[in-house]
């Protein structure tokens, strides 16, 4: 079973944290989102609806189908008035057209069983030149071994059927940039990031952490016995002593609406 996101028990799982700078030069280097209207679409516990605050936007509307979500979200953000959130299905968004200049989805379209609806529906929210920003795994994202930088290909050594579930779950990236040039939009990117989650100061920090993680629905796949379980594994295949810096492969397309 994966993750419930209207779970309260759930709440924590995607908040808290801060964003890596890799992930904010990359931005950067899409857009200037200086004086711009931001929505933000999956926002989870709104750790980046905030960054695009960082990054200099007039307004960021975090937006999530799940209301302990945006609990989480407004008490993580309380107090910036540039950010609001709302309610809403990414599928169906409640806002109107052409009244936003960014669309911003991370971690978001795997949960979609079908991507074609979000697409068409961020296009029609985006004002003319407004650009989309999708970012999220591919199979060649998941599909990479471990290693004491890639911790997550670990999981799939120790528990094969994960990888099954993430190959299901994950989109092509041809996918999206069709979907998205039918929908309308032109000058459509595809590139790669590799962000960093954590830095550790070991690897039984990293092991401590592993067991009581919540923020990866994939471990949501796992029982308490086999959490431990991994977090043995992937102890054994690292270096005892040392810090770990645990980076994740994200790819991200970038379009812009005509
Ligand atoms: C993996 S979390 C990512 C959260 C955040 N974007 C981040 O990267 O930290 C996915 C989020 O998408 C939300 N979600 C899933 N399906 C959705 C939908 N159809 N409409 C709106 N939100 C959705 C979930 O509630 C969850 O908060």
């Amino acid at each position: 079973m994966g993750i419930d996101f209207r779970d309260e028990k759930n709440k924590s799982s995607y908040m808290g944290r801060e964003v890596d700078p890799s992930w904010l030069a990359t931005i950067r280097e899409l857009v200037d989102p200086t004086g711009k209207t931001v929505l933000d679409l999956g926002c989870g516990g709104g750790v980046y609806s905030r960054a695009w605050v960082t990054l200099g936007a007039k307004q960021v509307i975090g937006m999530d189908f799940s209301p302990v979500m945006l609990d989480a979200a407004a008490e993580y953000c309380r107090g910036i008035d540039q950010l609001q959130f709302y309610q809403g299905d990414a599928t169906a968004i409640p806002w109107p057209e052409q009244s936003v200049d960014i669309v911003f989805a991370r971690a978001l379209v795997h949960h979609l069983a079908d991507t074609r609806p979000f697409v068409a529906e961020a296009y029609r929210v985006l004002k003319p030149g407004g650009v989309i920003i999708v970012q999220d795994r591919t199979h060649a994202d998941v599909d990479i071994p471990g290693s004491a930088e890639h911790i997550r290909g670990f999981f799939f050594e120790s528990f094969p059927r994960l990888l099954d579930v993430e190959m299901k779950r994950r989109p092509q990236g041809e996918l999206i940039i069709a979907q998205a040039r039918e929908a309308g939009f032109s000058s459509l990117r595809q590139l790669t990031l590799w962000e960093t989650r954590k830095i550790y100061a070991s690897s039984s920090e990293l092991a401590d952490e592993l067991r009581s993680r919540k923020g990866r629905s994939i471990l949501h796949e796992l029982d308490d016995h086999e959490v431990d379980q991994l977090a043995r594994d992937v102890q054994s295949k690292l270096p005892e002593q040392g810090a770990i810096t645990e980076k994740d492969r994200w790819t991200i397309w970038c379009g812009e609406r005509t």
